[in-house]
């Protein structure tokens, strides 16, 4: 399959369905407390996609995925499963919401700090951050993904962090996961072009310790080998005819 292009009329879906998981994020922050489950998170979010927002969260049965969000915690990676675990004082957790709106996929992610957290988690928090801004705003057509993927790794390695390479951003539209495939490190001028009407994510994972990861028994928790912390945060762009829209974004946040 190629890289699909989107029509002006899936564009406008597209918005909506960005819109609404953006607003997702919003809507959990107040809830992200010491004390409080991942199980309730998840169950909030759940039914505010289900009823409020008359939308479907798209990981709930995803190859048998089991919740409606996934909430990642401190050495988790990413695709952690909502469960009876507390949250504590010091955790970082990254919450990830896809919904699906008229038949189009809008997935968005944040980092949320528990009290105050340690000089290297927020050091690691900005810096996943920021790598994901830094190549957002780069975002136009004729940009190469190669481009894109060194921008996030130039700018974590150079903060000493390294780059999680199993897991990468992807194309979205109809389905949850199309092409292209992108990838959070590269070499400049390498991969396909962008072309305006391409949608895809940029969902950087970044660890404060090595690269490597592996899979929990769970068959979903993703978690660094040594242990160390891990970030990430996510938008879903859309390449215009002169840069880059920003689907997910919310009201805090500028691009550039
Ligand atoms: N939202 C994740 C992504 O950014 C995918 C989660 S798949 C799930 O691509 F099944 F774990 F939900
Ligand atoms: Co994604
Ligand atoms: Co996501």
């Amino acid at each position: 399959m190629p890289v699909s292009i989107k029509s002006p009329e899936e564009i406008e879906k597209m918005r909506t369905a960005g819109r609404l998981a953006a607003e997702v994020l919003e809507m959990i922050a107040e809830h992200v407390a010491i004390g409080v489950t991942t199980d309730e998170l998840n169950e909030i979010c759940h039914r505010h996609i289900t009823e409020e927002q008359n939308a479907t969260p798209a990981p709930l049965n995803y190859c048998g995925f089991p919740k409606s969000i996934c909430t990642t915690l401190n050495h988790q990676v990413c695709h952690g499963i909502p469960g009876d675990r507390q949250l504590k004082r010091g955790d970082i957790l990254n919450i990830d919401v896809t919904v699906i709106k008229e038949g189009y996929h809008g997935d968005t992610s944040r980092m949320f700090f528990l009290g105050k957290p340690s000089v290297q988690a927020r050091r690691l928090v900005e810096t996943t951050y920021e790598a994901m801004h830094r190549a957002i705003c780069a975002v136009r057509p004729g940009l190469h993904l190669g481009d894109l993927g060194h921008l996030i790794q130039s700018y974590a390695e150079s903060r000493h962090f390294s780059v999680v390479r199993e897991y990468c951003g992807h194309g979205i539209g109809r389905e949850f996961h199309e092409e292209p495939q992108v990838l959070h490190y590269g070499e400049p001028g390498t991969g396909i072009a962008l072309k305006a009407g391409m949608t895809f994510t940029v969902e950087p994972m970044i660890n404060a310790g090595a690269r490597h990861v592996k899979l929990l028994p769970d068959e979903w928790t993703v978690v660094t080998r040594d242990r160390s912390l891990s970030a990430q945060w996510e938008h879903t762009i859309l390449v215009t005819d002169n840069g880059f829209e920003v689907l997910t974004a919310r009201p805090d946040e500028s691009f550039p």
